[in-house]
Order: structure tokens, then sequence, then C-alpha cells
């Protein structure tokens, strides 16, 4: 791995994925590409691009003219904004997929990594540490993409020998950039206005458990499972969990540092998405296989959530 893309590089991972990756491998070897306006912060860390993954042609040419040899595909649509509009989730998140795959095997680079998600599940799959190997009968589009797009990277391995990695997220809390159109971004929301003063109405019902992890230990997990030797790994897509979050435990943990901070119950129709998920998924193997496991509990992630948001919002 020395010249590596990044697509949807604008998003809640993206803008964070890429600062890391330009520490680690320099500005010029790092090529963040995204179809929104990138932040002086992405520039700063990396050779910035125009480009929508639903064209082939310039993947093609930028893996071609920057010789790249590893490719982290972020773009993608999530889950409620896919209810919204499922035929545009199945385009940018399929159609994308595969535009980056069959780059990746024609125009031999070694390694693709992108993440999949607990949305791969649905009802049937065991509620509690949902092991690696169940049923995947997702009720989402987005989780409809998820489940085909690791039997791709799959086959893409098998077939090719393009050397692909995956990583269930659970849903990602983090200070930097917001989410868009997920149904864990509730979680995100909460931690916002309890620093602007704002009461909340959350979306999600205050008892629904969800699994959930903080950006830090989510960049740590994609970073590792790219770095593991191949050797070590035995098989393409891995659960990683961390927490297992209902709002009102957020809420609570949150009025430990700002008692004030008021939060009502309005659940709309991202609560059945979120009824359809696992609570907690069980991450033996990427335990096992390359060493995982996640530094932050809530506490410490809601000390860092409010003083970054405070830090972003310069309220003192
Ligand atoms: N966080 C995502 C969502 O809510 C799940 O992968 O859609």
């Amino acid at each position: 791995m020395n010249k590596i893309l990044v697509t949807g590089a604008c998003g809640q991972i993206g803008s964070e994925l890429v600062v890391h990756l330009g520490r680690e491998f320099g500005r010029e070897n790092v090529i963040a590409t995204d179809i929104e306006k990138p932040s002086q912060h992405l520039k700063t860390a990396s050779t910035f691009m125009y480009l929508n993954v639903l064209d082939p042609h310039m993947i093609a040419k930028i893996v071609v003219d920057y010789e790249i040899d590893a490719i982290f595909h972020m773009a993608a649509i999530l889950s409620a904004r896919g209810e919204r509009d499922p035929q545009a989730a199945y385009e940018v998140n399929m159609q994308g997929l595969v535009n980056v795959l069959e780059v990746a095997r024609r125009k031999k680079v070694d390694k693709v990594i992108t993440p999949s998600s607990i949305a791969a599940f649905g009802p049937d799959a065991p509620k509690e540490n949902t092991p690696d190997n169940t049923a995947l009968n997702p009720t989402t589009m987005y989780g409809v993409t998820k489940v085909a797009g690791e039997k791709m990277l799959q086959y893409y391995y098998l077939k090719y020998g393009v050397d692909t990695r995956s990583l269930r997220y659970p849903g990602i809390i983090s200070a930097e950039t917001a989410p868009g159109g997920g149904t864990t971004d509730f979680a995100v929301d909460l931690y916002i206005h309890a620093v602007t003063r704002e009461p909340y109405a959350c979306f999600i019902s205050e008892n629904t458990p969800l699994p959930f992890m903080y950006m830090p230990d989510a960049i740590k997990a994609i970073l590792q499972l790219a770095h593991a030797e191949p050797g070590r790994l035995s098989r393409r897509v891995y659960n990683v969990n961390a927490m297992r979050l209902t709002p009102a435990e957020i809420v609570a943990s949150i009025r430990k540092y700002i008692p004030g901070f008021r939060c009502t119950y309005q659940p709309d129709f991202r609560q059945a998405i979120a009824d359809s998920w696992p609570h907690s998924i069980d991450d033996r193997g990427a335990r096992e296989d390359w060493g995982w496991k996640p530094d932050f509990d809530l506490d410490a992630m809601t000390r860092d959530m409010l003083e970054k948001i405070r830090g972003k919002f310069t309220i003192l």
C-alpha cells in the first residue's frame, strides 16, 4: 500500500480517514475524491479531486495516472436516505462498488477496502452478539446493497485475486463531519444539541439498543484491517463491535457533564429500520485474526465528543 485512492472522502468516515492516511503515507500519495466540495482540512491532508463513483472511466484514469495500489471505497448512501430513494441507493452503492472492483481487476490494484454495516443483518438474525456467519436478510435497500457488496468482494477475491477487505461497522459517532442520511445519526445529534443547549427530539425510542463505535476506533479498525498480513485473514468481511447503547444511555452519559440537557422521543420511520438491526455483534473473528480491540467506552467517548464539539462551536 503506497498510493491510495479514497472515494467518499468528504463523508463522515472518509474525512477523518484521509487525515490519518495523509499523515502515514504523505499528502501526495493520498488521492481523496468526492462529488462534494472538500474542507480546507481535507485539502491540506491529501490531493483532492472531483470523482463520481458512477463514472468508471474517471476511476480508471485516476488509478492509472497516480499508480494507485489501494482503494478505500467509502462513497455510499446510508439507510434512511436509501429508504427515501431506494433506486439512488442501489445505483450509488451497488454500481459504485462494481465500478471500483472492475477498475481494481483491470488495472491491477492490489487492495480494495470498503465498509459493510450492521445493516447487512435483518430481523431474523440473532439480536445479541450476532455472529459473522448468520442469516443476512436486510429489510432496507442500504442493507441489500451491503449484503450484495459483501458477496461481490468475496467473488472478486476468489475469482480474480483482488485483495478485498471489509468490516461491518456499527453506528459511528463522531464530532468532525456530521453523518447524513443514516438511522444512527441521532447519536451525533444528541451531542451537538447538548453542547448548543438546544432540546432534542430523538427519532429513535429511548430504549432501542444499537451497536455503536466512536470514530477513533472506527479509523483504527479500518487501518488495522488494511494493514493485516493477508495470511491472517480467514474471511473477507468482519464484524467489529464496540458499545451496545440505547438513546437513553447516551443521554444519561451526556447529562453527567451537561445536567440540563433536554431530550424527548418522537420515533419516525427510522424506528423500524433500527428495530430490524442487531443490538450487539460478535467480533471474535476480528479480535482473533487481526487483533481488533476498541479503546473507547461510553463515558470516555462522551467526554471527548463534548470537548471536540465545544471546540467547533467555540462555546466555553
Ligand atoms: N450508520 C448507518 C446508518 O445508520 C449504518 O451503517 O445507516
